[in-house]
């Protein structure tokens, strides 16, 4: 028996900020900031356990069930409600359940460490036979709007998946580090804002990424050539197509989401993903790679067969 995603869901919080919204009260420009990064718009304002519980909802909808039949909840987010209690534990509580949660905060990198922790979970013994995963951030509440290096990439956003045991799909590979000392490359203190060295952080999710995937595929004895759709953590179109040009990989297997989101975190891989099956891409067989990186510094990639 293996594990298959039975249901996606989204949320997104209304408000949106254009780049033309903020190039009037800072020195930038729609066309720098589309060229440079791809992004044209993002949603802000975001609650993160409002987003995950509107994402879990859609999500468990989408697979048929009924929040009652979810074992567990694994939230990925580096930006909780709270410090404690854990974030996940009001998702449940929203749902109206009593399972076990937690949360997982592998900064932008955290579905893909969310949805292998939850795949080990239900295959070991007595593990739940149905979990939720979502990832989920508002680093729209940590962004220093007035300054320019990090202002034009984040916003708030959320994706769930409903995992469920099934002879249909599986994890094939996966592949997870960090490297603390790159801590001070990009980090955000207690009460305080988002602090970024965007070149830096840009070269290195590059290489990270590039090796993560080909670790991943490796496990998984499978070559670049057979990845049908890939689900790229979305930082930055030129990021991706970095990555997909060492790998080479055609940029039309990527789903991407940033133009109308821009970078939200833990919430880019599942709102990346929910396009796909949008697109009709996610059929049983197809070989998915998802694969993030960002704060830590922290990596992780997964080859998944639908
Ligand atoms: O989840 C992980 C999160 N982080 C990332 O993935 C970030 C990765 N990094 C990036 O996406 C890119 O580094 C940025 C989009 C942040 C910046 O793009 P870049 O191509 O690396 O630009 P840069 O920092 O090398 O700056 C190039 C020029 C500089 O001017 P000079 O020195 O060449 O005169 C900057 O001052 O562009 C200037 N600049 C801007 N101009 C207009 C920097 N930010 C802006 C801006 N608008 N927003």
């Amino acid at each position: 028996m293996t594990i298959r995603i039975a249901g996606i869901g989204t949320s997104l919080p209304a408000k949106v900020v254009t780049n033309h919204d903020l190039a009037q009260h800072m020195d930038t420009s729609d066309e720098w900031i589309r060229e440079r990064s791809g992004i044209g718009e993002r949603r802000v304002g975001g609650i993160t356990s409002e987003m995950a519980l509107e994402a879990a909802t859609n999500a468990i909808e989408k697979a048929g069930v009924v929040p009652a039949d979810i074992e567990f909840v694994l939230l990925a987010t580096c930006t909780p409600d709270q410090i404690f209690p854990a974030t996940s534990t009001q998702i449940a509580r929203g749902l109206g359940i009593r399972c076990g949660s937690m949360d997982v905060n592998a900064a932008c990198a955290g579905f893909a460490y969310g949805y292998a922790a939850a795949y080990g979970m239900m295959l070991s013994p007595g593990g739940p036979d149905r979990m939720l995963v979502i990832g989920a951030d508002s680093l729209s509440n940590f962004v220093n709007w007035t300054d320019r290096g990090t202002a034009i990439l984040f916003g708030d956003g959320a994706g769930a998946a409903v995992l469920e045991r099934h002879e249909q799909g599986a994890l094939l590979g996966q592949d997870f580090g960090v490297a603390g000392d790159l801590r001070e490359i990009l980090y955000c203190d207690h009460d305080d804002t988002i602090v970024m060295e965007g070149r830096e952080v840009f070269k290195r999710a590059v290489r990270a990424v590039t090796q993560s995937v080909q670790n991943a595929l490796e496990q998984a004895g499978l070559t670049a050539a057979d990845i049908d759709v890939v689900l790229p953590h979305q930082a930055n179109i030129r990021i991706i197509e970095a990555v997909c040009t060492r790998l080479a990989i055609p940029m039309e297997k990527t789903h991407n989401v940033l133009e109308h989101t821009g970078n939200t975190s833990a919430g880019s891989i599942p709102l990346a993903m929910a396009a796909a099956e949008e697109a009709g891409a996610l059929q049983p067989g197809t070989i998915v790679v998802m694969t993030g990186f960002g704060a830590g510094m922290a990596w992780g990639s997964v080859v998944v067969r639908w």
